[in-house]
């Protein structure tokens, strides 16, 4: 039984020294420790000694077992700190790799452009108001005096819901709200989305307007020339030349086109003018009569002026862009650049 029990305990740590797993070390301790384990099954052999042995072998048995009972202890340490090192090693960090930049969000050109032409007619004294891009047909033709069948209605290809409203094809709409509501004098700008039936390179069927709205009692045409002269000079610089251009709009009387000559190439005539050196930028003209009578305003009182501007074209040509579908895009090759 002492060879045995010698036998047991060499075998033992023998067989630790190859273990590599918490698995492997818990079936080695079964082995020797469990209900049948091998020391377990000297030690119920026990009984069965003489007086003389019972002491002798007893006092071996435990020291076999404290012997092993320490080398396990031993062994789960070694396994744990182990697992630690492997651990750290595959998480390990390393701190010389340049680290990731923050991207930074950044304005669209669209609206790059918009806060410009709001900080310059901000400047005039013109108070942003905005309206609902969903428009019934009263706000966005009968109210501009372009009722049923008036043929200006064919210039805008429009967008009709299935409720007979419409989306609206420019933000005229908006300043007749405003005249319902607020008495002369008025001078606002109305930023926003409006939509046509139109795709092509240089028209996307949701696109961005501003127009103006000035009414007072005495509200001139040249008044409006001047405000549109100091617009465009402050948009495209000091040496940029203007030119109004007879035009027809059903809500103004006179109205005008205003062409500027062309930002790309000064006025020598390239492929974003079309070799003529001017590009039209905006509509305008004297508010019409009919429309201060639609809004209950007394056309004898006052007068006024308005203006319209899509803000794809003037970032265009701010931009120097040749496709307006590019801005709708989304390429970040393309949006980065601005
Ligand atoms: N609303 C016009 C358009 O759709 C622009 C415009 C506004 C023209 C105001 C004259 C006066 O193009």
């Amino acid at each position: 039984m002492k060879a045995e029990l010698q036998a047991i305990q060499a075998e033992a740590l023998e067989a630790l020294k190859a273990v590599k797993t918490p698995d492997a070390l818990e079936s080695l301790r079964i082995t020797y420790f469990g209900r049948r384990g091998k020391l377990t099954d000297v030690m119920k052999g026990m009984g069965k000694l003489s007086k003389e042995e019972r002491p002798v072998i007893g006092k071996l048995a435990n020291e076999v077992r404290a012997t092993l009972t320490e080398a396990f202890e031993a062994a789960t340490q070694t396994l744990h700190r182990q697992q630690q090192e492997q651990q750290l090693e595959e998480e390990a960090v390393d701190i010389t790799l340049p680290g990731r930049k923050p991207t930074y969000g950044k304005a669209h050109p669209i609206m790059q452009t918009l806060e410009r032409i709001e900080a310059i007619f901000g400047q005039m004294g013109f108070q942003v108001v905005t309206g609902p891009d969903v428009e019934t047909e009263y706000y966005n033709f009968d109210a501009l005096n372009t009722p049923v069948d008036h043929p200006a209605r064919d210039l805008h290809d429009t967008f009709y819901l299935t409720d007979g409203r419409l989306l609206r094809t420019h933000t005229s709409p908006v300043q007749v709200r405003a005249m319902e509501t607020q008495k002369p004098p008025i001078r606002i700008i109305v930023p926003g989305k409006c939509y046509r039936v139109d795709y092509d390179i240089s028209h996307t069927p949701m696109f961005h307007h501003v127009e103006g709205l000035l009414v007072d009692t005495r509200a001139t045409f040249s008044e409006l020339k001047g405000v549109l002269t100091s617009f465009a000079r402050q948009m495209f610089g000091d040496k940029t030349q203007m030119r109004f251009r007879p035009h027809f709009f059903p809500f103004t009387e006179p109205s005008a086109e205003m062409d500027i000559s062309c930002a790309v190439c000064q006025g020598k005539g390239c492929r974003s003018c079309g070799g003529t050196g001017w590009v039209e930028i905006l509509g305008a003209g004297a508010v019409d009569p009919a429309v201060f009578e639609a809004v209950d305003y007394d056309p004898d009182q006052v007068t006024g002026f308005a203006f319209g501007m899509g803000v794809e074209r003037i970032a265009n040509l701010q931009f120097r862009i040749p496709d307006i579908r590019t801005l709708y895009e989304n390429d970040l090759r393309f949006l980065r650049q601005f």
